[in-house]
């Protein structure tokens, strides 16, 4: 097992109603809000409603921030830290799934900055403050609720990279599993792919934690069970609770205490398909994981056959990557580009991807992927 600190300072208020407090919450942090919103589910689902009503109770002055795009874009981080800095924002108030969650996170730094907020996500600057910042999530899947990372895209650069400080784990993360009762079949969907992926990366990372893989494995065994429950049942309240718990959990620390860190190779390979084609994230998993466990099985053969024995009682290693796979066609996530409606079979469209690949330097931390790995993961994903 190796050392660890466990830390998480996030105070997260789950279940119904629990915006209510976000009000008196928000104005602890002074008057002037920036709330960050996407391209109008949060309207459409009341929750917007829900939180402009208790911010406004509580008189804070409100500037709204909306537009934020799936696969969130660093323009956009960009605007909107103006907008912060126009309006001197005591605190970002960030409502939506994981892209406004994250473009909020970059916010709160960027704002703090004069340069480019692309900087803060390579690195080149280094900041020492942030604008506190409040999330009240409305779609299960990324975990950002609770974590300190975040993900951007930088379309010049053809480029998506996660990030991370601890200056941005939300003060509060406020989630009422009835927000997320209007999240499409689809989105749904991907959801549960990204929080059995992060589950995976978990199980696939360095290190050896026995509690921890147990813990992991239920994470995905929650999933296994309601995901599928959920998918035929979209307005129950109940299973959208289980799902958003088991999201937040695959993804806040609870999955590597004891490991020194996850995989984030199928990560990798996800982001391109999200810089080249706008896959949604959970679906650029599904279609990256089952391709990934076939360039991996006679390396990594032990690990698998522990995974299938832990979620699916069998021994084969190739029985395990076809009910990995079989799980998320299930839930109804593409498990290859061509089920994506995406055509690589023709060599330029390859090079392209491959390209894109090499640029974004794909790769695992613990399971290095190097040209040829490209090469046969391109088929394997075709
Ligand atoms: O833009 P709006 O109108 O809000 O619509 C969104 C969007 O179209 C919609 N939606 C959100 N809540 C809804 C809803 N529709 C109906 N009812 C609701 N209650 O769903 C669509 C997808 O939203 P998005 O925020 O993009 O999805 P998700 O939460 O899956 O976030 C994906 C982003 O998170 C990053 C991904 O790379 C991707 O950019 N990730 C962040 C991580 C982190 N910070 O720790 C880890 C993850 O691995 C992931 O990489
Ligand atoms: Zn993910």
């Amino acid at each position: 097992m190796e050392n660890f600190v466990m830390f998480n300072p996030v105070k997260l208020h789950f279940g119904k109603g629990v915006t209510d407090k976000i009000g008196n919450i928000t104005s602890e942090y002074g008057k002037k809000v920036l709330l960050v919103t996407g391209q109008g589910s949060a309207k459409a689902s009341g929750a917007w409603d829900q939180v402009m009503a208790r911010l406004k109770e509580a008189e804070l002055d409100v500037t709204e921030f909306s537009g934020i795009k799936s696969n969130p874009i660093i323009e956009d981080v960009d605007k909107a830290a103006a907008k912060a800095r126009e309006i001197n924002a005591d605190v970002i108030v960030a409502l939506g799934g994981g892209s406004v969650i994250d473009s909020a996170k970059i916010i709160s730094l960027a704002a703090k900055y004069d340069g480019p907020a692309w900087d803060i996500v390579v690195d080149k600057h280094k900041p020492t403050e942030a604008i506190p910042l409040i999330a009240v999530l409305t779609l299960a899947a990324t975990g950002t609720e609770m974590n300190p990372a975040a993900v951007v895209q930088n379309n010049c650069l053809q480029a998506k990279k996660g990030y991370g400080n601890k200056l941005i784990y939300p003060k509060h993360s406020f989630l009422d599993p009835s927000f997320t009762l209007t999240v499409s079949r689809d989105y749904t969907a991907y959801g549960i792919v990204d929080l059995i992926a992060h589950s995976l990366e978990a199980w696939f990372g360095h290190g050896e934690a026995s509690l921890t893989d147990r813990f992991t494995a239920a994470v995905i065994r929650e999933a296994m069970k309601h995901g599928p429950e959920l998918l035929s049942d979209l307005n129950n309240y109940d299973l959208r609770a289980r799902i958003m718990f088991a999201a937040t959990c695959a993804l806040n620390g609870m999955t590597v205490y004891g490991k020194k860190h996850q995989d984030w190779g199928v990560h990798t390979i996800g982001h391109c398909l999200s810089v080249l084609y706008d896959v949604p994230h959970g679906a650029s998993l599904s279609i990256a994981y089952p391709a990934w466990l076939k360039l991996q099985k006679e390396r990594i053969p032990k690990r698998i056959q522990e995974l299938g024995n832990v979620l699916f009682e069998t021994n084969s290693v190739d029985d395990t990557i076809h009910k990995t796979e079989y799980l998320f066609k299930g839930l109804g996530s593409p498990v290859s580009l061509k089920e994506a409606g995406i055509d690589i079979s023709d060599e330029p469209a390859k090079e392209k991807l491959k390209k894109v690949m090499m640029k974004n330097k794909v790769s695992g931390l613990v399971h290095k992927l190097d040209e040829k790995d490209y090469d046969k993961l391109l088929e394997l994903m075709e």
